[in-house]
């Protein structure tokens, strides 16, 4: 089931022109990407923990996996890394208009929705891959509590998201913003609806971004 709604549409695009697309920092590209990698010993330093929601969506109909969980599971196929999911007590709504209205009234009431598992080894983690879908220009709100619940101080953050024509949202600013301790690199932005239809292409992009930023593993 494919659906436009124009006022959600006209939202979006609202948002879309409320932040340019980020510019990429090229000081932070490593100096010989190719040659960077992460040894199978050290991998076991990397988590990749992500916040995604099954049910109907934008564009791709009613989803049985979300798109943020797709795009996380192929980095963990590719890398062999620890995946976490970032999962609220609370069960959110399949249908994506009851959804839109929980996750505005969540955000306008800068809730922090209170987690259900715990990432227990998490002070063993150097490197996290954070992945999150963009609700209504921003992270969800359960990624804040996320963020907030643990001790980022010294790790290194790549974040990367879904999105349905938002980008990155200014996301990574705020999470440089809560975690100002952690070293937190660009975003990578994947468009969702690809993860659904045209998982080779989002593995494609995945792998070169594993690769630009040194986080493929050594053979
Ligand atoms: C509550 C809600 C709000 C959304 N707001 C935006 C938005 O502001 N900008 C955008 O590009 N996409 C937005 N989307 C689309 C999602 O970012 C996109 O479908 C994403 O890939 C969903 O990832 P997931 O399946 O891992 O949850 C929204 C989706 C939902 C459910």
């Amino acid at each position: 089931m494919k659906r436009v709604k124009p006022a959600v549409l006209l939202t979006f695009s609202l948002l879309l022109g409320g932040c340019s697309a980020p510019a990429p920092a090229a000081s932070e590209a490593p100096a010989d990407p190719a040659s960077a990698a992460v040894s199978e010993e050290e991998s076991g330093r990397v988590l990749i923990a992500y916040f995604s929601r099954a049910g109907e969506n934008w564009e791709v109909g009613n989803v049985a996996k979300g798109n943020t969980q797709i795009a996380a599971e192929i980095i963990a196929e590719e890398t062999g890394y620890d995946l976490f999911r970032i999962r609220t007590v609370r069960e959110y709504p399949l249908s994506y208009d009851e959804m839109l209205k929980v996750a505005e009234e969540e955000q306008k009431n800068n809730e922090r929705p209170a987690l259900r598992d715990e990432a227990g080894n998490f002070a063993d983690y150097d490197i996290i891959l954070l992945g999150y879908p963009i609700w209504w220009g921003d992270m969800p709100m359960a990624v804040y509590t996320f963020l907030e619940s643990y001790d980022f101080a010294g790790k290194t953050v790549y974040p990367f998201n879904t999105h349905a024509g938002s980008g990155e949202a200014g996301t990574v600013r705020k999470i440089r913003e809560v975690i100002p301790d952690a070293d937190v690199h660009d975003g990578l932005a994947i468009t969702g609806k690809d993860t659904q239809n045209d998982p080779d292409k989002v593995r494609g992009i995945l792998q070169d971004w594993l690769r630009e930023n040194g986080l493929q593993v050594e053979e």
